[in-house]
């Protein structure tokens, strides 16, 4: 078989390397891999992990044959990396205990170079774009996504424009957009607003899109799914729970697993669980009503996922299908406690990844997930992505929710008794 971009709503198919993300029909578009490239064994893959080759050393160019159709020469010449992905497995049965399952163990994919998953989408849509010779990139973003390009994009030379929704995304992410040298544009509207936009203005100027509905994109991101099951020695957890924003995420993990599963490499696939802000929930109202996908104005603390019509609906639902998988929803309230959680667990995680957390509790409460389960949470983006929602949290200062768990700072003049005295409480 040829590798080719297929098409998930109606199954049309397109040379792999034609440059567009949607069908004729409007249907986002899937990489569709040769099943006889991949001849590799767990043990040659383990191998990678301790070889002096870049590439092999990389948590996504060691799966490389899984993620670009391209020959190795040509992944020799393309390939950006920063080394993204081997981030930690966390054991966290502290947290686990606190939301109802001991065995919880969380993948901290905020330890990948600029602080977010998207890196591991992004060396693979870089990459891509070098490989087809082009010289601007352009994506809309709550943030990590613009960072993560604008970083890459300078590695690889390429000129590098991002749309963000004005005042709404975290500083932490504004400012590497800034620092790395992205063209910034805020739009005076939300991220819909900018996405909707960011797609007419890549198609009438020849730019190349880099949000998820770039098929590549996706290919990289799955690299999460590989690498959680290698770090488990090949073993499958239970379940695997991460947060749902524009559905990008949920599709690579799910599709990568199930290309695992194909090629013999693990001998079962996890279920799914998406968990979603209930202030941005359009894929958990489709799920539980069983209607279409309606979108809705998003608002909720956790920047990164107040997504009101997320872009890959239909292949999130899909993987979510294949992978016995469930949605569910969030409040604010619930995932800033469950950050605090993870925070003074040690761990830290911004807050749309404390989704998972919160999600994982609601799970365990309502039986879907049963106490005994092994279940790997993925926290998406890093703790200092977002200091404001942290701070005011502790201080008591987030309009609507309850610092239940708050660690406040003292004030103290600078005296010893005071201070002592203080040491004490
Ligand atoms: N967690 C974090 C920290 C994110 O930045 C995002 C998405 C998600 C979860 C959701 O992932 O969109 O694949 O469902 N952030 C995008 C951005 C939208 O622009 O950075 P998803």
């Amino acid at each position: 078989m040829t590798p080719h971009l297929s098409c998930a709503r109606c199954g049309t198919q397109y040379p792999v390397l034609e440059q567009r993300y949607r069908c004729d029909c409007s249907g986002t578009l899937d990489v569709v891999h040769d099943p006889t490239d991949f001849t590799l064994t767990t043990a040659e893959l383990d191998a990678r992990r301790n070889s002096s080759n870049p590439l092999d050393r990389s948590g996504v160019w060691r799966f490389r044959e899984l993620i670009l159709p391209l020959s190795e020469d040509e992944m020799n010449q393309a390939v950006v990396t920063r080394g993204e992905g081997n981030t930690h497995l966390y054991e966290a049965s502290a947290v686990g205990r606190a939301v109802g399952v001991p065995r919880l163990w969380l993948k901290h994919e905020g330890e990948n170079p600029t602080g977010s998953f998207k890196d591991r989408g992004m060396t693979a849509g870089i990459s891509m774009a070098r490989h087809l010779g082009l010289t601007q990139v352009a994506c809309a973003s709550t943030g990590n996504t613009s960072a993560s390009m604008a970083s890459y994009a300078a590695r690889a030379g390429i000129n590098a424009v991002v749309f963000i929704p004005e005042g709404k995304i975290a500083y932490g992410k504004l400012s590497q957009a800034l620092a790395y040298g992205a063209k910034t544009i805020q739009i005076q509207g939300d991220f819909d607003d900018a996405m909707a936009l960011v797609q007419t203005i890549c198609a009438d100027e020849g730019i190349y899109l880099l949000n998820s509905v770039n098929p590549f994109r996706i290919e990289g991101q799955k690299a999460i799914g590989f690498e959680i099951v290698q770090d488990l020695g090949w073993r499958v957890p239970d379940w695997i729970i991460l947060p749902g924003g524009n559905l990008g995420n949920n599709t690579a993990i799910a599709k990568g697993l199930i290309e695992l599963h194909e090629r013999g490499l693990i001998d079962r696939l996890p279920r799914m669980a998406v968990v979603q802000a209930a202030g941005a929930n359009p894929l958990y109202t489709a799920w539980t009503t069983g209607q279409p996908i309606a979108s809705v104005v998003a608002d909720t603390i956790a920047t990164a996922i107040k997504i009101g019509a997320p872009v890959s609906w239909r292949k999130s639902l899909r993987g979510i299908e294949a992978l016995d998988g469930v949605v569910t929803e969030v409040t604010d309230q619930q995932i800033m406690d469950a950050k605090a959680l993870v925070d003074s667990a040690g761990i830290g995680a911004e807050p749309a990844s404390c989704a998972t957390v919160a999600g994982a509790r609601r799970l365990v409460a309502e039986g879907v997930i049963p106490h005994d389960a092994h279940v790997v949470g993925v926290l998406t983006g890093h703790l200092m992505k977002d200091p404001d929602a942290t701070v005011n949290y502790h201080t008591g200062k987030l309009d609507g929710i309850a610092s239940n768990l708050a660690n406040a700072p003292s004030v103290a003049p600078a005296d010893l008794a005071t201070v002592r005295s203080l040491l004490k409480v």
